[in-house]
C-alpha cells in the first residue's frame, strides 16, 4: 500500500501502527508515503517509522495530470497495489483513477453524503446536527462521492467546539480506518459486493 497525505498525518500514524506492529489481521505493508506538501509533519512521522517518502510539488507541473503521471511512475516502480488517502487534500484525476480505480480508499470526517469537501467538522456544527461521524469510501472523480465502505457514528455534544468534536472524530478515524483498510485488502469488505 501507499498512503497519500498532505498534513499532520495522525491517520497515517494509526495505519502504520496497525500494519507494522498490530494484530495478525492487519495483513499488508505500507511501503510508501506520497506527500504533496514537502513541509508537512506527516513526512517526519514516515521518517521516524522507516517508511520511504516520495514528495512531490504539484505546482511545479503544468497540469494535475502531469503531476499524477509522475506519481504513477513511482507507484509502478514500487509495485503498489492499493492507494490509501489519509488527509490528502487534492482531487484525483483520471490518470490515477484509471490505474487504481476500485483500489483507492479515502477517509472523510463526516457521515457521507453529508458534509463533503473541506471543513466537514465545522459544516456539521454549523448545520446543528446531533450526530456526525466518519466514512471510509472508494475514491472516484468527485469530492468525497465514491461508494461507502464503512462508517462510524460520533455524537455531537451540547457544548462541542470544532476542536472537541474534531478530537473525537479523529479518535474514531484512527480505529475505523486501519480496520476497514485491512478488511478491504483481505477481500473481506469487497467493494464489488456493495
Ligand atoms: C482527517 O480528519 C481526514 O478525515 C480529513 O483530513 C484529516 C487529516 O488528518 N480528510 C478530509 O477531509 C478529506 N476530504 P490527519 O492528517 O491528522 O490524518
Amino acid at each position: 500500500m501507499a498512503v497519500f497525505a498532505s498534513g499532520t498525518g495522525s491517520n497515517f500514524q494509526a495505519l502504520v501502527d496497525a500494519f507494522q506492529a498490530g494484530p495478525a489481521q492487519y495483513e499488508g505493508d505500507i511501503v510508501l508515503l506520497v506527500c504533496d506538501k514537502p513541509q508537512a509533519y506527516v513526512v517526519k512521522r514516515a521518517e521516524a517509522a522507516g517508511v520511504p517518502v516520495a514528495c512531490f510539488t504539484p505546482k511545479s507541473y503544468l497540469s494535475r495530470e502531469q503531476y499524477e503521471e509522475d506519481v504513477l511512475l513511482k507507484l509502478r516502480e514500487e509495485r503498489i497495489d492499493w492507494i490509501v488517502l489519509a488527509g490528502y487534500m487534492r482531487l484525483v484525476t483520471p490518470v490515477l483513477l484509471s490505474a487504481y480505480g476500485g483500489r483507492m480508499l479515502n477517509i472523510h470526517p463526516s457521515l457521507l453524503p453529508a458534509f463533503p469537501g473541506l471543513n466537514a467538522v465545522k459544516q456539521a456544527l454549523d448545520y446543528g446536527v446531533c450526530v456526525t461521524g466518519v466514512t471510509v469510501h472508494l475514491v472516484d472523480e468527485g469530492v468525497d462521492t465514491g461508494q461507502v465502505l464503512a462508517q462510524r457514528v460520533v455524537l455531537v455534544e451540547k457544548n462541542d467546539t470544532e476542536e472537541t468534536l474534531a478530537a473525537r472524530i479523529h479518535a474514531a478515524e484512527h480505529e475505523l480506518y486501519p480496520a476497514a483498510v485491512a478488511d478491504v485488502v483481505a477481500g473481506k469488505l469487497s467493494p464489488s459486493r456493495l
